[in-house]
């Protein structure tokens, strides 16, 4: 037993091949429930969910409650849900922030991030992004010391990084853990409709100052777009295991391919150089937020794949860094499917290695009906 428990310990948990180790990595879905309905609380709808662990293995589900209407603008607060036994059960609901207009363009989220080094999690959502009835948008940090069950009140970044209009995510920054810039945390986001493109923000100091990073601006910048445009949009950085980070992003005007564009970053994310962006045609994608994940050596990739439609919301991998995926998949909802978001929890404990944890945008008619967790074992539930 012993013996079996230190081979788990040192040995890759998945293999690939005709020899078979202790675990197959064989995806399955384990459980599901939604975290949030449309008309509950009285809110009109739910959207944009956040996943996160914490550094005391909780979960953390977050969503725009978008109060009147479901439209992008207007008056919105953060809900935030937790789960300290690994998803089986959640808080009720708490509130984060709330913007407190009625007619003005409010809050969106929104990135979320954990430094493991001081053991916070920062939540980075912006203020006025579409200048809708107000006139200058704010880049907004929350904080949480405590494993997210308080949160400071929120501060503005406009100061230390400009009053540019920038949209975190949606879905989870990182920390560095490999170098270059071991201990960095890195946010990133998009742009306007015009001025669009990838843009991350960065904090060498635990998140206490934040400076501006890579660009990987549209073309052409600052100008109306047009259908076939290069636009890249919402995104979702990852880690890899050699330190670079790659960037997984919306395709927002269908740039060479209804599939996801994928860029690069080799220094910590001060650049997204051009040279290193591709298309992924294996990641056809109508247009949409997606989430994205490594976890010992698995990258893991989710959105609903469909070159029109937010329909069909499923789970990939690749054992090749996402050079290429896996044929297998798993389809989460056949359905209408939005946005979604996924993490994993601490891998130093065994049975953290088993699970990964999905965050989406459900429906039976719309995508945005409501807010569902699902609970993947990656070994078939062995
Ligand atoms: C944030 O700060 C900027 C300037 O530093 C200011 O223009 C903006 O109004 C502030 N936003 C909020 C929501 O307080
Ligand atoms: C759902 O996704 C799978 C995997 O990409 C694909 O083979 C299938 O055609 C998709 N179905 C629909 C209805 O989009
Ligand atoms: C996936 O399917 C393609 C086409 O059928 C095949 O060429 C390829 O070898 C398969 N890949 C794996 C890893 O099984």
């Amino acid at each position: 037993m012993a013996a079996l428990f230190l081979l788990l310990l040192s040995a890759p948990l998945f293999h690939c091949g005709s020899v078979s180790g202790p675990l197959k990595l064989e995806p399955l879905m384990l459980e599901e429930q939604l975290l949030w309905v449309n008309g509950q609380d009285f809110v009109s709808s739910y959207r944009i969910p956040l996943l996160t662990f914490t550094p005391k293995g909780s979960l953390l589900a977050f969503a725009e409650g978008r109060k009147m209407s479901r439209s992008d603008y207007g008056s919105k607060f953060i809900a935030m849900r937790r789960s300290t036994d690994k998803g089986a059960t959640w808080s009720p609901m708490s509130f984060i922030a709330d913007d407190d207009r009625s007619e003005q363009d409010g809050l969106n989220l929104g990135s979320v991030v954990v430094d493991m080094d001081v053991r916070r999690v920062i939540l980075i959502y912006t203020m006025c992004f579409h200048l809708h009835g107000c006139s200058t948008s704010s880049t907004m940090m929350v904080e949480s010391k405590d494993d997210g069950l308080s949160w400071g009140s929120p501060k503005n970044l406009s100061a230390q990084i400009g009053v540019k209009n920038f949209a975190p995510g949606p879905g989870t920054g990182i920390q560095k853990r490999h170098d270059p810039n071991k201990g960095r945390l890195v946010v990133c986001g998009h742009g306007t409709i015009e001025g669009d493109g990838v843009f991350c923000i960065l904090s060498d100091d635990h998140g206490k100052t934040w400076s501006n990073g890579a660009a990987l601006k549209s073309i052409p910048y600052n100008q109306k777009k047009r259908q076939q445009d290069f636009s890249p949009d919402e995104c979702q950085p990852v880690e890899m295991p050699d330190g670079s980070i790659i960037v997984n992003v919306r395709n927002q005007n269908n740039y060479h391919c209804r599939c996801r564009v994928v860029a690069r970053s080799r220094d910590g994310g001060m650049t997204l150089p051009i040279e290193d962006v591709f298309f992924d045609y294996e990641l056809v994608d109508p247009v949409v937020a997606a989430g994205a994940l490594q976890k010992e050596g698995v990258m893991y990739f989710i959105n609903p794949s469909n070159e029109y439609k937010r329909v069909n919301l499923t789970l990939r991998w690749s054992l090749t860094d996402g050079n290429s995926w896996e044929n297998n998949t798993v389809q989460i909802w056949a359905g209408p499917s939005g946005y979604s978001c996924m993490t994993s929890l601490d891998n130093s404990v065994i049975e953290d290695k088993k699970y990964i944890y999905i965050i989406y945008e459900k429906g039976h008619k719309d995508s945005d009906e409501a807010i569902s967790f699902v609970k993947i074992h990656l070994f078939g539930g062995r």
